[in-house]
């Protein structure tokens, strides 16, 4: 028999995605952002995010089925993201998918949004090898995972961020900077007029006393407020650059470390900031160095978007995993 198509969508933050797997290959997706509607605030609204969802989920859809080349008869089961996230704004992805697995008598599948980041890759990618090290970063976590079969989710913890997460950082150092909103994107260009090696930010978590797989960046947006203090006519690209750096290093050389001692032959670099320029070309560098091979999907597949929890949903069907039940809640602080 042949896999079904599985409907995927996302709603945990700000972006709105819908999107159509089968048998591991994306066949269309979209996606819709209420971004700009936060930019005035310096962050994401939760309440807003949430009203936007709710006018964003039908036409996205219908625009991922229009991609595809399908229509609603075509889809064989649906996946949705049930957490982490915000309460509100998964409640309305939750209440759609359920309406779509009801009204078309398929089953539903929860998936949990970085099991749905690191799937991300195999739509692109192919399946993930047995084992690898997953270094997930985004926008709210910064975690290295061994990951043995998604499917079943024998996923073993290896390391967090102890404070803020690596795109929080980013978000939070471009505020300080002057930089627009979303900071990440922005201090990634504005690095690149800079000089990386004009301030020496500090490097948390990285001395032979600490947990060799945590995090720590909260520290980093204070280096750069100071920074910005007592520079007040400072040269911006620099310090995006000198930060972005910073970022890049600890990030790469704690995931490079792991696949060491652990003996695994593949880095995965998934979430929002693994779309970031230096991220991607220092884990290049150092993955070839340590003789690891590296998967980093392409920038639109890095942040949040409904392929990637179709693409759960996929493994999920073909394994056999037991669909969600009726009544499934969302669960926006998943562990
Ligand atoms: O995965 P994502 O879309 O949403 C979450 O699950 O959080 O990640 C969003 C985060 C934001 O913090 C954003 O600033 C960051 O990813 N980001 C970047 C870049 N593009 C997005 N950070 C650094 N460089 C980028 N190019
Ligand atoms: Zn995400």
């Amino acid at each position: 028999a042949t896999a079904p198509v599985v409907l995927g969508i996302e709603s945990s933050c700000d972006e709105t995605g819908a999107g159509l797997v089968r048998g591991g290959r994306l066949l269309g997706q979209a996606l819709a952002s209420s971004m700009d509607e936060h930019a005035r605030y310096g962050g994401v609204v939760p309440e807003i995010a949430a009203r936007a969802h709710l006018h964003a989920l039908g036409p996205v859809v219908r625009a991922a089925l229009t991609d595809a080349g399908l229509g609603l008869r075509d889809i064989g089961a649906v996946a949705v993201t049930t957490g982490p996230g915000l309460s509100g704004a998964l409640q309305t992805g939750v209440a759609a998918a359920k309406s779509y697995a009801y009204a078309l008598g398929v089953p539903l599948y929860g998936v949990h949004h970085l099991a749905g980041h690191v799937a991300a890759d195999t739509l692109e990618h192919g399946p993930l090898p047995d084992p690898c090290v997953v270094l997930v970063v985004s926008g709210g976590h910064t975690s290295l995972l061994l990951v043995t079969d998604l499917a079943r989710e024998p996923v073993v913890h290896l390391g967090d961020t102890v404070d803020d997460a690596a795109g929080e950082c980013f978000d939070k150092v471009a505020r300080v900077l002057g930089l627009p909103y979303p900071g990440g994107p922005a201090i990634d260009s504005a690095a690149r007029e800079g000089d990386p090696r004009a301030i020496g930010f500090p490097r948390p978590m990285t001395g032979p006393r600490v947990d060799p797989y945590a995090f720590s960046f909260s520290g980093l947006k204070t280096a750069a407020a100071r920074w910005a203090e007592r520079h007040p006519d400072g040269h911006v690209p620099d310090a995006a650059a000198s930060l972005q750096e910073a970022v890049a290093d600890v990030l790469t050389a704690k995931a490079v470390a792991a696949c060491r001692a652990h003996g695994v032959g593949t880095l995965v670099v998934v979430g929002g900031v693994a779309a970031n320029s230096r991220v991607r070309a220092l884990a290049e560098e150092r993955c070839a160095a340590a003789g690891v091979a590296l998967r980093v999907p392409g920038r639109a597949l890095c942040t949040d978007n409904g392929a990637m929890i179709a693409a759960v949903g996929d493994l999920l069907v073909r394994a056999g995993a037991d669909p969600a039940p009726p009544d499934v809640s969302i669960d926006p602080s998943a562990p």
